[in-house]
């Protein structure tokens, strides 16, 4: 498998607070990776600097060329796409809408079927076809989601990068959007995918990196990690109790 995304040395922060002093990262085509670490240890802040969202320093290669300079549309038409935390659709317009403009990668790069990904992420997500023409404020939690990561896939993106997409979600949805990155996977999607959800996150994952404090603590084959004591005392602790209980 060839290389998609090498990040070395990545330091990013907000005014003089560093959060990221110097990590290192790779991802392979094809591949779902994972980050996970606790809150406030930089996991968003990483996704922000590979957008471009957020200014960085270090090397972030993506598909052969270094991404350092490029603004955010750019990355976007080199084919990176993030689903950030706060979902950000547009609210006052419709399901398809949001879809839609999620296109506009494909169609002006003359892709002339790009609109052939509408029915793909409808199956993907039944619900979303059902809603078509509601207006995106109005979803609840789960298919705002669902939406969120469904104008990505619209934008056909070489990578697409999760920020905690279970997060706020019931249980059931949450084992949704689980089978949905599965099913990505499968079908070539490379994924960076950034989870509290760590047990389930390592499930899916081929590889996985433990961030604390803005650096790389740990990293390995996810199903490897999953076994770590460390990683199942730190991450793994509740419900290997619940588990034992
Ligand atoms: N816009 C900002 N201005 C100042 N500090 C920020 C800003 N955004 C994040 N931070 C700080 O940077 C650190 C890393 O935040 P980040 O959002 O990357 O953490 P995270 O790993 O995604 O955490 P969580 O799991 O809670 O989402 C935190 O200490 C946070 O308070
Ligand atoms: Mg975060």
């Amino acid at each position: 498998m060839s290389e998609l995304l090498q990040v070395v040395g990545l330091q990013a922060g907000y005014g003089r607070a560093e959060v990221l002093t110097g990590l290192n990262l790779r991802l392979r085509q094809g591949e779902v990776v994972t980050v996970i670490g606790p809150n406030g240890a930089g996991k968003s802040t990483t996704l922000n600097a590979l957008m471009g969202v957020l200014p960085s320093r270090g090397e972030i290669r993506f598909d052969g060329e270094d991404l350092q300079g490029l603004d955010l549309e750019q990355r976007v038409m080199k084919g990176l796409a993030l689903v950030p935390e706060k979902r950000e659709l547009f609210t006052t317009m419709s399901v398809e809408d949001n879809l839609v403009l999620g296109g506009f990668r494909p169609m002006r790069l003359g892709q002339r079927d790009w609109r052939e990904e509408l029915p793909r992420v409808y199956e993907l997500f039944p619900r979303l076809r059902e809603r078509r023409s509601q207006l995106a404020g109005t979803l609840s939690g789960g298919e705002r989601q669902m939406l969120a990561v469904g104008r990505a896939l619209m934008a056909r993106p070489k990578l697409l990068m999760l920020d905690e997409p279970s997060l706020g979600l019931a249980p059931l949805i949450v084992k949704d959007i689980f089978r949905i990155v599965a099913r990505l996977r499968e079908t070539g999607v490379s994924i960076l995918l950034i989870e509290q959800n760590a047990r389930a996150a390592l499930e899916v994952a081929d590889y996985a990196y433990v961030l604390e404090t803005g650096e790389i603590a740990l990293e390995g084959a996810a199903a490897e990690l999953a076994r770590d004591a460390r990683v199942v005392d730190t991450y793994l602790g509740s419900a290997r109790r619940a588990a034992s209980a």
